[in-house]
């Protein structure tokens, strides 16, 4: 434990709690008065000042190793495997609150006896009242650490710094991987504000029903995620996983963060960032907005099939993007590492992710070798056959079992530098320019490979349509086709129709130059369940086709939902597979009445008042195109 390293002998106390490693006088007042507050409410036995360095790191993964929470696989350079409580193993979006004064600040108000689904709202009062239930005492055998992040390079103009407070180690580690923690960033600092992040595990009420290991404390009961953006404040309860627990990326990057830029004319967006250089020489910046587990990490990264193409990555998860003085769209990648979906990652599907994930790794709920490696579903050709594995629950998995060896979203955590094709650029303060915008979801039917957006206002409308089959990202269970604007809806940190409006509004920027935009789907069906596009690296058709597009070739042509590709312009030289073109790009007429209808009901029902003109505009000439079909 940290807390008992020998070479900490003088702390003084934090009220009666000892402060481990740092002295009040060294910390920033604002962060002192935060720490003060958090733990007179949580009680914890000590507090601990992260600092970001390699032996702090050691120290926590030996405390983590001897409670079990991690364990070591030798296979690797300094990689861990940490299983969660099997009730702890995703977002939990019902549980995802924002709080503000007016219920309409945060969401649009639905229709009577609709269920809203663009966000939770809970009110400033009952806000502190979930707190009061959950917080007091709940750190009592605990340390408290504090770990001061930035979010983007530290002293960038984009940049922004959290402090996270937790009462896990996993979560310490993890974040040290994901952002960039320390002094460093405390420096930076100064006496400014910060974005308060209070995170613990919680403990279980003495009723509770779900078994609680001490390798994994969680309250999964009385899991609760709360946001507070006129606080610029975040409170999360009884979860170790992922997006709710590291603070620094979906609650602050893009709730907080949506909300910050929305007042300071920027975006913050759940898009990867990549670089693509063409056969003659041109590096141009692409965003990409795919929902959670559609692909954002496999593009960002990808080994093109296509000659004389290079890509490099900047970012897999999130984007802040805003225009400079000169109106180019520029953005940066908030994180420093990658929490990226396991199972279907191999060499063949991403071999750049396999190149980057086993060196200073924390794995979480995949399944483990016998010869101390991991494994997961779709690594079967890169294991010897007579290994045995042990499954994320950590029992005995058989080949063929009929339950998965690891979770659907079991998951690696891993420094961006490890990555082999990172973006020489990918750091630069200023950002890197974005000549692209991407939308795309997992649609099974009728929605083609990729078409263009006719301008700025009809992007905005396809990003507000987005849909896609749902994914183990989240608590979802049936493979229902839902909505999911700009991959945004889990995300959103205000009300959607005010955002729309501020996308619409940024033509407006002076001197604004607007990226194009397009929508893709690598995830299209035949008849018998099959995927009609190859994918992965065969994806640099699709890119290789927009970025002559944007070049100005006259190689597409109008539709009915937008500008497809001119037939034999798609490059599809030496394909490794037989693609039914047609079938992948065909516009059935019933299924687009249905897609208008579905859109229609949804803007109606959920969006109503709210919805911007614009928009509904869009929406109006897209079913008049569909009438026409
Ligand atoms: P989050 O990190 O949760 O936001 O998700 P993500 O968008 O980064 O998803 P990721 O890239 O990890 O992709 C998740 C799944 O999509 C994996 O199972 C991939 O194998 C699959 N996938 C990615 N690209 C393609 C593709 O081009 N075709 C097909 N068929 N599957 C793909
Ligand atoms: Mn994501
Ligand atoms: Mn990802």
């Amino acid at each position: 434990n940290v807390a008992k390293d020998p070479s900490i002998n003088n702390y003084e106390y934090m009220g009666k709690i000892p402060l481990l490693n740092s002295s009040t006088e060294s910390l920033p007042p604002k962060v002192c008065s935060y720490i003060e507050e958090c733990a007179s409410l949580c009680c914890p036995k000590d507090i601990y000042i992260c600092d970001g360095s390699d032996t702090e790191y050691e120290h926590l993964l030996n405390f983590l190793e001897k409670n079990g929470t991690i364990s070591p696989l030798p296979k690797y350079e300094n990689c861990w495997l940490a299983r969660t409580n099997p009730a702890d193993v995703a977002r939990v979006e019902k549980r995802t609150f924002i709080s503000t004064e007016c219920k309409r600040d945060t969401i649009p108000i639905p229709c009577e006896g609709v269920i809203g689904e663009l966000g939770n709202w809970i009110s400033p009062r009952d806000m502190e009242k979930a707190i009061l239930e959950r917080f007091p005492e709940c750190m009592k055998d605990r340390t408290m650490y504090v770990i001061p992040f930035s979010m983007g390079p530290v002293g960038s103009p984009f940049s922004k710094i959290g402090i996270e407070i937790t009462d896990s180690a996993y979560v310490v580690c993890c974040m040290r991987i994901m952002t960039r923690i320390g002094k460093n960033v405390l420096e930076t600092l100064g006496n400014d504000d910060f974005v308060k992040c209070l995170h613990s595990i919680g403990v279980p009420k003495s009723d509770s029903k779900i078994e609680i290991n001490s390798s994994w404390p969680c309250d999964p009961e009385r899991t609760i995620i709360l946001h507070r953006p006129d606080k610029n404040e975040i409170v999360s309860y009884g979860s170790g996983y992922g997006g709710n627990s590291l603070l620094g990326k979906k609650c602050f990057a893009l709730r907080i963060g949506s909300t910050i830029a929305k007042d300071e004319g920027w975006l913050a967006e759940h898009m990867l960032i990549l670089a693509i250089t063409d056969p003659k020489g041109r590096k141009r910046y692409i965003t990409a907005a795919f929902p959670s587990a559609c692909g954002k990490t496999n593009l960002a990264m990808l080994k093109p099939t296509l000659p004389g193409y290079k890509i490099e990555c900047v970012g897999d998860d999130i984007a802040w993007m805003r225009f400079d003085q000169e109106g180019r769209l520029r953005a940066i990648n908030p994180e420093n590492g990658f929490f990226g979906v396991a199972p279907g990652t191999n060499c063949i599907t991403n071999p750049n992710a396999m190149k980057t994930i086993f060196k200073n790794t924390i794995f979480t709920n995949v399944a483990a070798t016998s010869d101390g490696g991991v494994f997961w579903e779709g690594m079967e050709e890169e294991i010897s056959d007579d290994v045995e594995i042990t499954d994320w629950r950590g029992k005995k998995w058989t080949r063929g079992s009929k339950t998965p060896a690891a979770h659907p979203n079991s998951r690696f955590c891993t420094p961006i530098q490890e990555c082999p094709v990172i973006d020489p650029g990918w750091e630069d303060p200023a950002g890197v320019p974005i000549d692209v915008i991407l939308f795309g979801g997992r649609r099974p039917e009728g929605i083609p490979l990729i078409y263009q957006a006719r301008n700025w206002q009809h992007g905005v409308f396809i990003g507000a349509s987005m849909r896609s089959e749902a994914t183990a990202a989240a608590e979802y269970t049936d493979k229902v086709i839902m909505h999911d604007p700009f991959a945004m809806r889990p995300f959103f940190g205000y009300n959607f129709g005010h955002y729309l409006n501020h996308w619409l509004s940024m033509t407006k920027v002076k001197n604004a130059k607007v990226p194009a935009i397009f929508h893709v789907n690598w995830f299209r069906k035949n008849a018998d369940g099959k995927y009609l596009w190859p994918g992965f690296g065969e994806n640099s058709r699709v890119l290789d086709w927009i970025l002559r597009r944007i070049d100005g070739e006259d190689i597409a042509v109008d539709s009915t939902v937008g500008l497809l590709p001119k037939s034999e312009s798609f490059n599809l030289e030496n394909l490794s597979k037989d693609v039914n073109m047609e079938e992948l790009f065909s516009l059935p007429k019933s299924f687009w009445e249905k897609e208008v209808r579905d859109i229609r009901e949804y803007f109606d029902m959920q969006v109503g008042d709210d919805l911007p003109a614009a928009i509904r505009e869009e929406l109006e000439l897209l079913a008049c195109n569909v009438d026409k079909l």
